[in-house]
């Protein structure tokens, strides 16, 4: 092999190190060109038979050889098993794992949840129905005709189909017994929609929890004990109700219920407005009427229905100031409800 030759292998053994894929292939290099009995102690053994004209040329080229080959040789091998992490002894087992971020729950979901879970140990399901409602089922079912003036605060976001976003969770009970007889026992969480200027308390869009239970002989006294029971499960032990009088089209008496404080026991706090009580539910005794749209037999059963605001619950119970923050999705508030 003259000089000429020599200079052009060097160059095809350099891309050839340049472009193997693997450390394989590096090593099947080294031995085809550096190796015991590879191309380069077969140069330097010729040397000395070579014409003196071009020793010298041919003694530097195979040096170059040994070199840049061996060079890049290394190089490419530190390269190839980095990437892989393959290579052990380059592996530093002290440094920080990689932690994939697991995410936490949010906690309209949780108060959701837990809720749901409390009265399933009472023996209540969960139902759900559409947020596009009938008016029908939002209103009329409900024992609201058009002309009622508690229409004025739910006058809403109609759609052009005469359908609306529905204001409350209460059509989802008007469709439970529209499709089962009684006995019911459900509970029916899910979003609600208002034509409400936001602020820190109001959003147009919120979520509700509605309770249904229809049997035989089911008293506002059942209400009360569920709510009692209800409230020291969700908010602690010495959380207590209270009812006070109120009016809803679709319950015969209505109520209003309240918790006292679980933050300050009833002694009067910022969370209670000091007052030493928190205003949860509306609620109260299905009224017949309801029933007979439904085509239950109002002689024949009673119950009783209740409805909450989720936002509000997850406020006084997490301290949480202004309900927009639970719908602006920054992290660094979610990620403190585990
Ligand atoms: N739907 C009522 C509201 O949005 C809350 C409510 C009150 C639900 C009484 C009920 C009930 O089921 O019986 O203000």
């Amino acid at each position: 092999m003259n000089a000429e030759e020599l200079a052009g292998t060097i160059q095809e053994a350099l891309e050839e190190g340049r472009t193997a894929a693997a450390p394989e292939a590096l090593e099947a290099i080294r031995v085809k060109y550096l190796g015991r009995k590879g191309l380069l102690p077969r140069v330097m053994k010729g040397l000395k038979d070579a014409d003196p004209s071009e020793r010298a040329q041919l003694g530097k080229l195979a040096n170059q050889l040994k070199q840049e080959l061996g060079k890049l040789l290394g190089a490419r091998k530190q390269e190839l098993s980095g990437a892989s992490g393959a290579d052990a002894a380059n592996f530093d087992y002290t440094l920080p794992g990689q932690w994939r971020q697991l995410g936490t729950r949010h906690p309209i979901s949780r108060v959701i949840e837990d809720t749901a879970e409390i009265f399933a140990r009472l023996g209540f399901t969960v139902a759900e129905g559409p947020d596009v409602e009938t008016g029908y089922r939002n209103f009329e079912a409900l024992n609201t005709p058009p002309h009622h003036p508690s229409l004025d605060a739910q006058d809403t976001f109609w759609l052009e189909s005469g359908e609306l976003l529905r204001t409350q969770t209460s059509p989802v009970q008007i469709r439970v017994m529209e499709t089962q007889p009684p006995p019911v026992r459900v509970i029916t969480p899910g979003r609600c929609y208002r034509r409400d200027t936001t602020d820190a308390t109001h959003s147009a869009n919120f979520h509700q929890i509605e309770g249904l239970y229809v049997d035989k002989c089911v008293s506002l006294a059942d209400l009360k004990g569920t709510m009692a029971y209800f409230a020291r499960e969700l908010m602690g032990p010495s959380v207590g109700v209270r009812f006070r009088p109120h009016f809803f089209p679709f319950t015969e008496p209505s109520v209003e219920c309240d918790f006292s404080c679980h933050v300050c026991g009833g002694k009067g706090c910022s969370v209670c407005k000091h007052s030493g009580w928190i205003e949860i539910a509306g609620a109260g005794m299905v009224d017949p009427r309801v029933f007979k749209r439904v085509g239950y037999d109002p002689a024949g059963v009673t119950g009783y229905a209740f409805g909450m605001g989720v936002e509000r619950i997850a406020m006084v119970k997490y301290g949480i100031k202004d309900i927009r923050m639970l719908y602006d999705n920054d992290v660094r508030f979610l990620k403190q409800f585990k």
